[in-house]
């Protein structure tokens, strides 16, 4: 299995896993919120029994028992008349006294006379659950009550459990995976850097190897000799190439559509002859490129469409600009084998190969140069599975030359 596959299969084995894990964890609590919800229940009307028996009893011995069962029975309640006046409270802020003070008197008592917050509590009640009916002296009375600040908290931990795991995890994931991405980069940009140091010795040894050849075998017209320069001046290319991925190289301003024209020649003589090239677009265009890395990335692109092509096809490039927003657009399609909508983002990460002898390295590497070196970006544009693809190259650098010749 591809590792790819392999890793989406993993995510979406980790996300029903924690799907799982949060909803037994909301599951269980909501049942023991249930289950305390009753238990509430039932305290406060024992509560209220026991105001009813206090109300009642002149018995000393049962009254202290009475109040110490009261007393142990948390659940804030208040008591009202059937006419909805405020008799007795329980369970509330009892700074802000219900028994009617004046300024002076509620200061000296370090309390306050809020009438409002009491009403406010009382609707809170009728709208949480159903008051009981107690006769305390012959007179009704009902008793509302609300769920305890243990049993709301209860209720909220879950989501507060669940959020801070969340975010745990976000905070871990993005510090792991910015610490792969940076090991990545190292690697990238030492092997680079590696393998022109490398290139470099054996590459001016072959000129000046060939300089000598010349001399000694009067050689300097043999078309061999001509083949040879020129397979040694493409190996220097390719050193260049790495020594700039292993440094920030310097940008200069050029037309893109000559850049693009030149390669684009340079390369279509080397393919099969029977896939035809077509070039169109705003000659006018100049953007900040690094030619021998731009290149690159055309040279990966038009690679890829052609073996994406089996038989006669086509490749189009094309160029286009957008003044407003400086932007520079190259399209480059294909007319062959498409890549899947859920391969869109995949064909850009290092090792996604379909070839046999592929490496998987040509769209990761394009996708560096154009971010990273060109400050653009590159995507798949469209895509069919048997029509083609397009891919785009977006620039932010541009320029506009007037005078360009058309
Ligand atoms: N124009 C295209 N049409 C269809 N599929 C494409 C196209 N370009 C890329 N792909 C798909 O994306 C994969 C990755 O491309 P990439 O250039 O990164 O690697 P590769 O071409 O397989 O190997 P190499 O390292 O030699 O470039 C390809 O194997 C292919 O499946
Ligand atoms: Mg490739």
């Amino acid at each position: 299995m591809n590792p790819y596959e392999q890793k989406r299969r993993w995510k979406y084995f980790l996300l029903a896993f924690a799907v799982v894990i949060a909803s037994g964890s909301v599951f269980y609590t909501s049942y023991l919120v249930k289950k305390i919800s009753q238990s509430e229940r039932t305290r406060a009307q024992v509560w209220a029994l026991s105001m009813k028996q206090l109300a009642n009893t002149y018995d000393n011995d049962f009254l202290t028992y009475v109040l110490a069962v009261r007393d142990s029975l948390v659940v804030p309640a208040i008591v009202t008349d059937t006419k909805g006046g405020i008799k007795f409270v329980r369970g509330l802020d009892s700074t802000k006294t219900y028994i009617k003070m004046d300024a002076q008197e509620a200061k000296l008592a370090h309390k306050w006379y809020d009438p409002q917050y009491f009403k406010d509590e009382l609707e809170y009640m009728k709208s949480q659950h159903e008051p009981f009916k107690i006769t305390m002296l012959n007179e009704p009375y009902l008793v509302y009550y609300k769920d305890s600040a243990l049993l709301t908290q209860l209720k909220i931990f879950p989501y507060i459990q669940l959020s801070v795991i969340a975010i745990f995890l976000l905070v871990a994931y993005t510090a792991f995976s910015s610490s792969r991405k940076s090991e990545q980069n190292q690697v990238w940009v030492g092997l680079a850097k590696e393998t022109a140091h490398q290139l470099g010795t054996p590459i001016s040894s072959l000129m000046a190897w060939i300089e000598l050849i010349k001399e000694k075998f009067n050689a300097e017209t043999d078309p061999l000799m001509a083949e040879m320069e020129n397979d040694v001046k493409r190996l220097e290319i390719v050193a260049d190439r790495f020594s700039k991925i292993g440094s920030k190289p310097q940008l200069e301003e050029h037309s893109v559509y000559a850049v693009v024209k030149e390669f684009v020649d340079y390369f279509k003589v080397r393919v099969s002859s029977r896939i035809t090239f077509e070039m169109t677009g705003n000659r006018r265009l100049i953007a900040g490129l690094n030619i021998p890395l731009f290149d690159w990335v055309l040279e990966n692109l038009l690679k890829n469409a052609v073996n994406a092509i089996e038989g006669p096809g086509t490749i189009r490039v094309q160029i286009t600009g957008n003044k407003q927003k400086k932007l520079i657009f190259i399209d480059i399609s294909d007319s062959g084998k498409g890549i899947p909508r859920s391969k869109f983002d995949t064909v850009f990460q290092p090792g996604y190969t379909t070839r046999k002898r592929g490496w998987g390295l040509g769209l990761s590497l394009t996708k560096r140069i154009i971010q990273n070196y060109h400050n653009g970006q590159i995507f798949v544009k469209e895509s069919e599975v048997g029509k083609g693809t397009t891919f785009r190259i977006v620039l932010k650098t541009m320029k506009y030359d007037k005078e360009a010749k058309l």
